[in-house]
């Protein structure tokens, strides 16, 4: 990452501390210590490679070289987590239709999908502190050409740019700026969530109270819940997540 490109494309957001750096061992962790320290907000931090890059659901995040990964600090002021998550897949997707990027698409709540393979994800995590309530936004995309990890393949892919330039500082001031817009309008931006979520209307696999169940996926909240119809009735899911049924019966 380019730390004097990515500061000249978010120019026009003047008060964001920009922090760019080659290897850390996760965004997330730095930008949560710098805001509870009491750093100015918003800020962004970007790394070229994480050596202990955050997933959800504490699963780790590989984060190889020349992949795009940054967080973005913000004062939330009781914003929800999962209005976040549903804003921050909204405009990473807005970022990449900007840029030209064959369509991206999100699979609830956060998994950032192109051509049927996750290529990117996100993870929210809040913190209080100070008084104010903030909260980091960690978005982390396979947008370079390092070979991922055997568990991964078949699962997950490198972004496929199509025929935009490879930009990963514009992705992400892109991505950045967009959420920086869009969070005093929270949630004006889920009718886009919802016409770009692949998890509407097909029949999904998730956990409740600890048993495994199934069922068609009939809405999403203004809140990011999912809302499916199972064969015990309707389920709403605020956490966790739901796997999509293919054609084969598989699931992903
Ligand atoms: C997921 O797919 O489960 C979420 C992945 C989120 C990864 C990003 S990369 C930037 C930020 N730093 C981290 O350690 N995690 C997030």
């Amino acid at each position: 990452m380019d730390g004097r490109k990515l500061r000249e494309y978010l120019s026009e957001a003047p008060g964001l501390v920009v922090d760019c750096r080659p290897s850390v061992d996760s965004t997330n962790l730095l930008a949560k210590a710098w805001a509870r320290e009491g750093g100015a907000l918003p800020a962004l931090f970007a790394a070229d490679r994480q050596t202990a890059g955050r997933g959800r659901l504490g699963r780790s995040f590989e984060s190889p070289e020349g992949g795009l990964y940054f967080s973005l600090a913000i004062a939330c002021e009781g914003t929800e987590p999962g209005s976040l998550t549903t804003l921050a897949a909204v405009s990473a997707l807005k970022a990449a239709d900007s840029l030209g990027i064959p369509a991206l698409a999100i699979k609830w709540v956060n998994d950032l999908i192109q051509g049927g393979r996750k290529v990117g994800g996100i993870l929210t995590e809040g913190l209080a502190g100070g008084g104010m309530s903030c909260a980091v936004i960690g978005i982390g995309i396979n947008a370079g050409s390092a070979q991922l990890g055997p568990e991964l393949r078949g699962k997950a892919s490198p972004l496929d740019w199509g025929t935009a330039p490879p930009d990963r500082e514009r992705l992400a001031a892109l991505t950045a700026l967009f959420m920086m817009r869009g969070l005093p309008e929270v949630p004006a931006h889920m009718d886009f969530y919802r016409a770009r979520c692949l998890s509407l209307g097909r029949y999904a696999r998730f956990e409740r109270e600890g048993r495994q169940e199934t069922g068609l996926v009939t809405g999403i909240l203004d809140d990011g819940a999912l809302l499916l119809q199972t064969a015990h009735g309707e389920a709403l899911l605020r956490s966790g997540e739901a796997s999509l049924r293919t054609e084969d019966g598989s699931y992903f």
